[in-house]
């Protein structure tokens, strides 16, 4: 089964074309970073017409690069939530209208269950059940996942996601946008624990997050001017300290609690270097492993999606939503309401 896959939930247009039998045949993004970036973060009507005018050089390109013509197309998946209103609607679009054009299923797919299943694509998978971190700009949440469409939370973010607080911290630190990158890069050179910032929630005994606090105490420190001899690198590497630390506890502790010693990390902030280490270490230490998305797949793709409709029509499950009625996109939606 040939299955072509729709990203435009934000600031990516991901296209991609994955074969149940064969694997993913091609699939290419274009990011919107250099056009957001003048307004230090995504300006949501700049998003949807951008969407509007890649999606088609992107498909082209992912079916040349296939050798597969556009009649080979068995099903499409697209993002259909959670995400910015407009750019949804411009993928959900654009992949209905290809579906009707084709005569092909076309089926609605959650962005976080695309991230939650992205490792499975990596030649090394996972197999179910196994215990995901899911760290992205808008979300960090530890579920239980048994199965596709299996999705149990155990605890997510309060305030600000894990990759949120990368942005808006990099942000103050005059980085740009996105800022999540470009912190980390700047952390390498610096030297953590020469100011102390606080690890929030670490003995919180759930699996709850808050990072808003942590932005917070940074911007403190940035405002009143930081104790001499320390760098922004130093604060940038004590931040990623922090995050990572918090981060790592509590998925160990989750693994530990369901006494499931596979872990799976996706979204953008499972690209960190240093949330890797601590996560590959913590998982070692309980005779565990962790299992990540390659990583050009751990930021917004269309191979995901692709690969999560596939997944979903192989299992019988079809769209996660009741499509009864049109199509519809759902700008908030949460992971554990799927089946
Ligand atoms: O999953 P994703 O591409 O988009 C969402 O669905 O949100 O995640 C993007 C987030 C951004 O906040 C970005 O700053 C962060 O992932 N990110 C990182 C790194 N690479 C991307 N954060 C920390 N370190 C990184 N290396
Ligand atoms: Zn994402």
């Amino acid at each position: 089964m040939r299955v072509l896959g729709i990203e435009s939930s934000c600031d990516e247009t991901g296209v991609a074309l994955y074969d149940s039998e064969r694997g993913l045949l091609a699939h290419a993004v274009h990011t919107q970073v250099a056009m957001h970036e003048a307004y230090g973060g995504v300006v949501p009507e700049l998003a949807s017409r951008d969407h509007v005018r890649r999606l088609i050089p992107l498909l082209e390109r992912v079916l040349t690069e296939a050798g597969s013509p556009l009649d080979q197309i068995d099903a499409i998946a697209y993002t259909a939530g959670p995400g910015l209103a407009g750019a949804l609607l411009a993928g959900a679009s654009f992949a209905e209208a290809l579906g009707q054009a084709l005569a092909v299923p076309v089926l609605p797919v959650h962005h976080l269950e695309g991230h939650l299943l992205s490792p499975l694509l990596a030649a090394d998978a996972p197999e179910f059940p196994f215990i995901a971190l899911l760290v992205s700009g808008g979300h960090t949440q530890l579920m239980c996942v048994s199965g596709v469409g299996k999705y149990e939370l155990l605890g997510e973010s309060l305030d600000d996601a894990a990759g949120e607080a990368f942005d808006k911290t990099a942000k103050l630190l005059g980085l740009g946008y996105p800022g999540g990158p470009a912190l980390a890069q700047l952390a390498v050179s610096g030297q953590p624990g020469r100011v102390r910032l606080p690890r929030p929630m670490l003995h919180s005994g759930d699996f709850s997050f808050s990072f808003s606090g942590l932005k917070t105490a940074v911007l403190t420190l940035v405002r009143d001017g930081l104790p001499a001899g320390v760098r922004d690198a130093d604060l940038a590497a004590e931040f990623q300290e922090a995050v990572t630390e918090v981060l790592a506890a509590k998925a160990l502790a989750a693994c530990r609690q369901r006494r499931l010693f596979r872990l799976v990390v996706a979204g953008g902030v499972g690209a960190n270097r240093r949330l890797r280490q601590r996560l590959d270490a913590a998982l070692a230490g309980v005779g565990g492993r962790v299992f990540y998305p390659e990583i050009e797949l751990c930021t917004d793709n269309g191979a995901m999606i692709a690969f999560c409709g596939a997944q979903r029509l192989l299992q019988g499950k079809g769209a996660a939503e009741d499509r009864r009625g049109g199509f519809a996109v759902r700008p908030r939606w949460p992971l554990d309401q799927l089946s």
